[in-house]
């Protein structure tokens, strides 16, 4: 089988989208991205995505009419582009059901914490680390998991805790948990595209490889 062919949606900055990209440039994850979506006319992963002259399409959901056709017109450049499976890389809107469907445990997402505690919606970047400070929590982490139709409810990949126990902000999870996204994500998006997902219900087994 050829190369799988990624795309990746993201909202803001882009640093997990830079931490697969350099996955893939350097021959660890055997895959190309072909397609890079945003929701953001603003977003900072539109300079990384020019950068590495990778394809990129703004699609604002406010050019639609209701969320069906915002992701009606998704579906339509993932097919285009023929792409084989999508890494959310903080992407803040819900996947359509029509995607989700079409593309079933072949969309991966990042949580910064560890699911199934501290997510759902409206918990994303620093609502979920100003939640998990004010929960006293000791440890925090990150999540991998693959994509239904609810926010943060797909079967888990992978997952990571941090020892948060000293921290005095908000700020300081966030920065622990960054780290733990940028070595977990590229791994589990590895094991997404070699194909050695099986997902049995909720359970993700891992094939050796
Ligand atoms: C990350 O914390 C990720 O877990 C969440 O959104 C943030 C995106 O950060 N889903 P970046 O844009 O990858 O730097």
């Amino acid at each position: 089988m050829g190369q799988k062919k990624l795309a990746v949606f993201a909202s803001g900055r882009g640093s997990n989208f830079q931490a697969i990209l350099t996955k893939i440039n350097d021959g660890w994850i055997p895959a190309c991205i072909g397609l890079c979506i945003t929701n953001d006319p603003l977003a900072g992963v539109i300079g990384i995505a020019e950068k590495h002259k990778i394809d990129m399409r703004i699609i604002n959901p406010r050019s639609f009419p209701d969320a069906e056709a915002f992701n009606d017109a998704i579906l339509k450049e993932l097919l285009a582009n023929e792409i084989d499976a999508i890494i959310l890389a903080g992407y803040l809107k819900l996947i359509g059901r029509q995607i989700v469907e079409r593309y079933e445990n072949r969309i991966i997402n990042i949580h910064p914490a560890m699911l199934p505690a501290f997510g759902g919606k409206g918990m994303y970047g620093h609502h979920v680390h100003n939640a998990v400070y004010e929960s006293g929590a000791r440890v925090s982490g990150a999540t991998v998991h693959l994509v239904n139709t609810e926010y943060d409810s797909g079967p888990i990949v992978y997952q990571k805790c941090v020892d948060i126990s000293d921290v005095t902000s908000p700020d300081e999870i966030a920065e622990r948990v960054l780290k733990i996204e940028h070595e977990i994500f590229p791994a589990a998006v590895k094991l997404m595209v070699e194909g050695r997902l099986k997902v049995k219900g909720k359970r993700v087994e891992i094939v050796e490889g």
